[in-house]
């Protein structure tokens, strides 16, 4: 009975510390509580906007000319709508570390070579080489750039060697980190 009723009390004063708190005081205890978290290096994650896409190439590409677009023009993810799917490009909407993979199939006896490019700048590369091959020839590479809000990022055919990309089978992907 006697602890019930303390812990009534005890609710009671805090219910009426509560309430005689001024709004001042309420917003100076919230700030103290986040300067502790930020101390403590707790990111405030929860509302973080996520930036995300998934694509692939509908049709296949025969014999590109060099340093062409890769237009991977179906999209199955496009969080943040940074990708477009008309261009082939993706822009980034802020500023930051953003992360890319892409994969082709060429066909045997064809090769299909490609860059990641920021801005035109050849970044990071790759080739599916189904030479000497029964096969198809699949590759993946991937990249992490830093971008500026504005820059954009696309899968170009390097130089002569974009001779064979099989459709539904080439994927372009990132995200923001
Ligand atoms: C790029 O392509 C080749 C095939 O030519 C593959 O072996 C390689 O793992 C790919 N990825 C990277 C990151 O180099």
């Amino acid at each position: 009975m006697t602890s019930i009723c303390y812990l009534l009390l005890s609710f009671l004063l805090f219910v009426a510390g509560t309430v005689q708190e001024t709004p001042q005081e309420v917003v100076t205890r919230y700030n103290n509580y986040k300067a502790i978290c930020k101390g403590l290096d707790f990111k405030n994650v929860g509302n973080k906007d996520t930036i995300a896409f998934q694509s692939s190439l509908i049709k296949t590409l025969k014999y590109v000319s060099s340093r062409s677009t890769v237009v991977f023009d179906k999209v199955s993810l496009n969080e943040g709508n940074a990708y477009d799917k008309i261009s082939g490009k993706f822009t980034a909407p802020s500023n930051g570390i953003y992360f890319f993979t892409w994969t082709t199939l060429s066909n045997a006896g064809k090769t299909f070579g490609t860059d990641i490019v920021r801005n035109g700048e050849i970044i990071a590369k790759n080739f599916s080489d189904g030479r000497g091959r029964i096969g198809f020839d699949m590759s993946t590479s991937h990249a992490n750039i830093k971008m500026k809000k504005g820059d954009k990022v696309w899968i170009r055919t390097h130089d002569t060697w974009g001779q064979f990309a099989h459709g539904d089978w080439c994927f372009f992907s990132g995200l923001k980190l």
